[in-house]
């Protein structure tokens, strides 16, 4: 196809993968960051966005100046492959127009794996996979960023047949769950057999195939749905307790342009917030949104960008609603109603399906007697009230705060004193506790759990309790 004059859009790539499959470690292989070595317990457990320019991904790619990309980059969203996090998953897939599902070679086909195929395919998401690791077969001889068919030619006939016989087992695994693929490069027919790229996040085998697949296949199969459109259409995709800009909301800027000073709307569960837009902020290129880091301030961006808004009154934004601009000479309580439209839709589909097509939208669900629970952000608090309710003991929570652990929340969990004195604690995750928070809660008997992942952290909480009933 052929985009014309027309200004295009960077697609919006998801990376889903079973846990330890190698989708951080891919990432940062493109970027040349070093996320993964830093993330506790080596896991992803924030949802992620970073934004490619074409330049970075040219000189990534290794691309001559002749090869024209239409796509000004990529906004490729990483997420995290445990069990927990399946919120977060399903609320980067629906954003996206492209997936990059990961597999680790060694491996095949894994539970996230399958889970994410479904989740595809209920989107109607295409993907391309990302056969990775190949470094780990046995005797592999490196080639640093080389192309994945020049690297193969250079391995020995021992690493070359071990390589076809995990490959053609892992087409079958796809085979088996319903989808037909085949490796990119022997693939006559990429509009119905899905491509497989071989990569090593090593040493950076197969990865300029793979971006040049994201940067010149996905704009050929879908032109339209790229084309630039002024209509804003933002996606909240996390709600933040930052400690020094206080709660901030990381969307994904799909269409349109936001600027300082735009009025807009969150719906909430209490109703409509109508904030003002302070400030706009995005990491450099080639670095996380998620990542504490320094920003670029903005006061205008255009699609497709992932952003931080600092704007007052967003603590209770829900993840996976959108976030509607107000323009002069908009009705305002026509514009709130359609907000909170939003609402309506995902209460609807939730009651229906559970588990079905509103898992992307944040609902809490809160009980009158239980924990209280405090993290950075409202995907990460919705990946520990999961894990305490899977969990063989199912533990209810009775609320929840984002941000700092202040002198309030302990007030507010010691009310369980004397009702389940057991659910007298603070399950504090990735957020700092104030000093006279910490002292009321020595005084008043209430518990503050803390651990670097949700793992450790019900888990501690779990033993306590365990060594009180004993
Ligand atoms: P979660 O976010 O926790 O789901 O994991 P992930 O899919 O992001 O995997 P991650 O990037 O954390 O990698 C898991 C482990 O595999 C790490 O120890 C990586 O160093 C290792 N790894 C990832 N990619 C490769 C690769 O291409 N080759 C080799 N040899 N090791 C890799
Ligand atoms: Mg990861
Ligand atoms: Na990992």
């Amino acid at each position: 196809g052929s985009g014309g004059e027309r200004e295009l859009c960077a697609p919006i790539c998801c990376i889903l993968g079973h846990v330890d499959a190698g989708k951080t470690k891919l990432l940062d292989c493109v970027r040349g960051t070093n996320v993964q070595k830093g993330e506790a317990g080596g896991i992803t457990q924030q949802i992620g966005a970073t934004y490619l320019p074409v330049e970075n991904i040219r000189e990534r790619a290794g691309l001559k100046p002749e090869v024209a990309i239409k796509v000004p980059g990529l906004l490729v969203i990483d997420t995290p492959g445990h069990e927990s996090f399946s919120k977060m998953r399903s609320r980067g897939l629906s954003l996206c127009d492209i997936a990059v599902v990961v597999v680790d070679i060694t491996r095949g086909l894994e539970k996230q794996t399958i889970e994410s195929l479904h989740l595809l395919k209920r989107h109607d998401v295409r993907f391309i996979v990302a056969l990775t690791k190949v470094d780990r077969l046995y005797g592999w001889k490196s080639c640093p960023n080389a192309p994945i068919v020049k690297a193969l030619k250079s391995q020995s006939d021992d690493v070359q047949s071990e390589y076809k016989w995990r490959l053609t087992e892992v087409v079958t695994q796809f085979k088996e769950n319903g989808f037909n693929t085949a490796p990119y490069y022997e693939n006559k027919k990429m509009k119905q057999v899905f491509n497989i790229v071989p990569t090593s996040a090593i040493r950076g085998e197969g990865v300029p195939d793979l971006l040049l697949l994201l940067v010149r296949w996905v704009p050929e199969i879908m032109i339209e749905k790229l084309v630039y459109d002024n209509s804003v259409e933002c996606t909240i995709l996390e709600v933040n307790g930052d400690k020094d800009l206080g709660t901030t909301i990381d969307v994904v800027l799909i269409n349109g342009a936001l600027h300082q000073g735009d009025q807009a709307i969150v719906c909430t569960k209490q109703g409509p917030v109508t904030t003002i837009i302070r400030d706009l902020l995005t990491p450099h290129p080639m670095k996380e949104l998620k990542a504490k880091g320094v920003y670029k301030h903005h006061k205008e961006l255009r699609a497709v960008h992932g952003v931080k808004i600092v704007a007052p009154g967003l603590q209770h934004a829900m993840a996976g609603t959108s976030l509607i601009v107000v323009k002069p000479g908009d009705d305002l309580r026509q514009a709130e109603a359609a907000a909170m439209q939003q609402m309506n839709i995902t209460i609807s589909a939730a009651d229906e399906n559970e588990e079905g097509t509103a898992a992307e939208v944040s609902r809490v669900k809160t009980c009158k007697e239980g924990l209280y629970v405090q993290a950075s952000s409202i995907g990460t608090l919705e990946a520990i009230i999961d894990h305490l309710q899977s969990s063989n003991v199912d533990i209810p929570v009775s609320d929840w705060n984002l941000g700092p652990v202040h002198k309030q929340d302990v007030v507010k969990a010691a009310a369980m004193l004397n009702r389940k004195e057991e659910y007298a604690a603070i399950l504090a995750f990735d957020v700092k506790v104030m000093p006279e928070a910490s002292v009321l809660a020595a005084e008043s008997g209430v518990r503050i759990f803390m651990a670097d992942t949700v793992y450790n952290l019900v888990d501690s909480y779990a033993e306590h309790i365990n060594g009180l009933n004993e």
